[in-house]
């Protein structure tokens, strides 16, 4: 009896709401998964391949909510989903909807209070992967809000990837969706300038990448994130090894290398600006790390 229980649940219905490159993902994993699949999407016929493997496509956003005990939402942006789900009016009372669709802390704040009003249960959610990875082994789920909604259902969420649930603050899911992404655009920004500077000199991006990775992770990425994470926790940022004055020169010769060799020079302009802003409030003699004091207030009036 448990166990065809659990099965059940394994293999609950759900319904997915927004077939864009991502809900189709989702929609086409969970069907795979085994799970009775309905779907609506403003362009019906984007749904054409999951019919042929026997998704359900619904006529109505209130017919598509209907179908499972819970809705997945997969749309554009919170505006979209208002469009979306106002006019199903009280087709939504007492039905449960996860909203994975990217956003603001705020609006996520404002999306509970609009869910409230309409008797819907309610969870927010971010997909940390892209929609290849979808329901593969380490393809990162975020949740926040309602434990309930995500204990009910956490079976069917896991048909997605795996799922992780960050606390009671709804904006918690998009709050880190946001920094996580900040981080891998700024990742990215500094690999691609750094590639674009020895390329001034002639080096391939095939050959300095293979360099670039085999120092960048050891490292400088994972003693950052993993050994110096609790300093930033105590705000301790021993100078010992080396000083942010020292670091400071170090971005002032990146500055010139750019000018001298002709690439784009904002970029290091910027980070330079910010250290010495961080030596400016009397933090020249920590580490580099210091600069976290800089980024956790608000920018000033400049
Ligand atoms: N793609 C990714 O790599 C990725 C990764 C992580 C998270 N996400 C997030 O997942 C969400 C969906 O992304 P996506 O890549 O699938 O594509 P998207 O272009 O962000 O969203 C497409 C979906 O929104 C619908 N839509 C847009 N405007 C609408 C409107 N006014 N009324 C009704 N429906 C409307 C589209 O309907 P139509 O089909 O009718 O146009 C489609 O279902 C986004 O919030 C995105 O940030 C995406």
């Amino acid at each position: 009896m448990t166990n065809n229980r659990s099965t059940t649940m394994r293999h609950a219905p759900v319904t997915v709401v927004g077939l864009g490159p991502m809900g189709l993902a989702l929609a086409g994993t969970l069907a795979d998964r085994g799970h009775a699949t309905t779907v609506w999407n403003r362009t019906p016929g984007k749904a054409g391949s999951l019919v042929a493997k026997g998704v359900h496509r619904a006529e109505t956003v209130a017919e598509a909510v209907a179908a499972s005990p819970v809705t997945i939402m997969c749309l554009k942006d919170y505006a979209t989903m208002y469009e979306v789900f106002d006019p199903a009016g009280d087709a939504l009372k007492d039905r449960v909807l996860v909203n994975l669709n990217s956003g603001t802390p705020q609006e996520a704040r404002a999306a509970v209070a609009w869910a409230a009003g309409r008797g819907l249960s309610y969870l927010d959610g971010a997909i940390m992967v892209p929609p290849p990875l979808v329901g593969h082994p380490g393809a990162v789920f975020l949740y926040s809000g309602s434990r309930d909604v995500f204990d009910e259902h956490r079976a069917t969420l896991a048909s997605m990837g795996d799922p992780r649930y960050l606390g009671a603050g709804p904006e918690l899911a998009v709050l880190y969706n946001t920094a996580l992404l900040e981080m891998m655009y700024a990742t990215m920004n500094g690999y691609l300038h750094a590639t674009a500077l020895v390329g001034s000199a002639g080096v391939t991006a095939v050959e300095f990448a293979e360099l670039a990775a085999g120092w960048f992770v050891p490292t400088v990425l994972n003693p950052m994130i993993g050994e110096d994470a609790a300093g930033l926790d105590e705000g301790a940022y021993p100078g010992d090894l080396g000083t942010l004055e020292m670091n400071v020169n170090a971005l002032t010769h990146i500055t010139r290398t750019s000018e001298e060799q002709g690439v784009h020079t904002e970029q290091p302009r910027l980070m330079r600006e910010i250290a010495a802003r961080a030596v400016a409030e009397g933090y020249g003699d920590n580490s580099y790390l210091a600069v976290f004091e800089v980024f956790k207030k608000a920018a000033q009036a400049r």
